[in-house]
């Protein structure tokens, strides 16, 4: 399958202040010069963010992790689980259309999907609700046919319960995941035969519907304000509003370097050339006054500590890009000479 772009895409994209504190989080779990490493989860967090992968998300995901977009777009389309094009508002559904699911029906909640949401997978729903596609097998072959809607499967299904199910999630409401044909979970359908032990113990719902039901995110857009952020790593978990308010309050060290109010004859450089410098980290230099290859060639150490401190969600990148070295060899070799080293990262 051509997996493409949307072509209509929003103006911007960018985390609320505690998904960028969880991706800042997810970034600091890899080595210095391995961060690209987190681009999978901080891809998928935009897009349960948002709802679905736009252009304007991968690119700031590729600017926090300092790669180049096309190594995030690649990612972005290789993987299924990324959807490119609007998604139902309330819900996108995802029949599983392989052996197990099929034989039991699969291809009757694809024509349910048909007729309720829309002719062709990926289309959204009239009403701009829903949307569909049929996927490969998700591992619940026991409780076929069974479909994931939002961030929970629906098992057991037959076209009359997702056509229920669909009216129900159209009204606001949010049906128990899990087996919807009476089964606790993918004991056989006649009964236990074994381990009938534990049946008067059980709980009201296995231990997946459970969870499901607690987190209560089945068709949920995450704003990171659902669960604490751990990061027992960094020795501060959960990290608390107060703490992000006081990283925010931050003191900023260093020394500023000499700042400019507009680029010298009003023409700045494109300091994009320097490996690691995107257009929003460019945006930001800019805004921070800083248009020039020479300026950044003569930042001293105390100078990169003031400027690192206001690089925001991108601290940490001067010294590892080597922005200063490169700024260097721009300055006395020229951009021509610069940018063969720089193939090599011989800088
Ligand atoms: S075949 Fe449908 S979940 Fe495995």
């Amino acid at each position: 399958m051509l997996r493409r772009l949307h072509k209509e895409q929003p103006a911007s994209f960018e985390f609320t202040p505690k998904n960028l504190e969880w991706a800042q989080g997810q970034i600091s779990k890899y080595p210095e010069g391995r961060q690209a490493s987190a681009v999978i989860p901080l891809l998928w967090r935009a897009q349960e963010q948002h709802g679905w992968l736009t252009r304007p998300a991968i690119e700031y995901v590729a600017n926090m992790l300092g790669m180049a977009y096309i190594r995030a777009l690649e990612v972005a389309t290789f993987y299924f689980m990324f959807q490119l094009q609007p998604v139902g508002s309330i819900a996108h559904i995802q029949i599983c259309g392989t052996t197990s699911c099929m034989i039991c029906g699969a291809e009757e909640l694809i024509a349910v999907c048909k007729e309720l949401i829309a002719p062709a997978a990926h289309q959204l729903s009239a009403d701009g609700k829903f949307s569909w596609e049929e996927v490969e097998c998700m591992g619940a072959c026991a409780n076929a046919p069974m479909a994931q809607i939002g961030k929970d499967y629906y098992e057991d299904l037959t076209a009359d319960k997702l056509r229920d199910l669909i009216a129900r999630f159209s009204k606001g409401e949010v049906p128990t995941p899990g087996p919807q044909n009476g089964r606790y979970a993918a004991e056989p359908l006649s009964g236990l035969t074994s381990l009938k032990e534990f049946e008067s113990g059980k709980q009201a719902y296995n231990g997946t519907v459970q969870i499901a039901k607690n987190v209560g995110d089945t068709v949920k857009k995450i704003d990171g304000t659902e669960v604490p952020i751990l990061t027992p790593w960094l020795k501060k978990s959960p990290v608390s509003a107060e703490a992000v308010a006081d990283v925010a309050e931050e003191v900023v060290e260093g020394t500023a370097p000499e700042q400019l109010k507009e680029a010298r004859g009003g023409v700045a450089d494109d300091l994009k050339e320097i490996e690691g410098i995107g257009p929003a980290m460019e945006k930001l230099l800019n805004s921070l006054g800083f248009f020039h290859f020479d300026q950044i060639a003569s930042w001293t150490d105390a100078e990169i500590a003031w400027v690192d401190q206001n690089m925001k969600s991108f601290k940490g990148r001067i010294i590892r890009d080597k922005w200063v070295a490169q700024a260097k060899l721009i300055v006395s070799e020229g951009l021509e000479a610069f940018r063969v080293r720089a193939k090599t990262n011989d800088y």
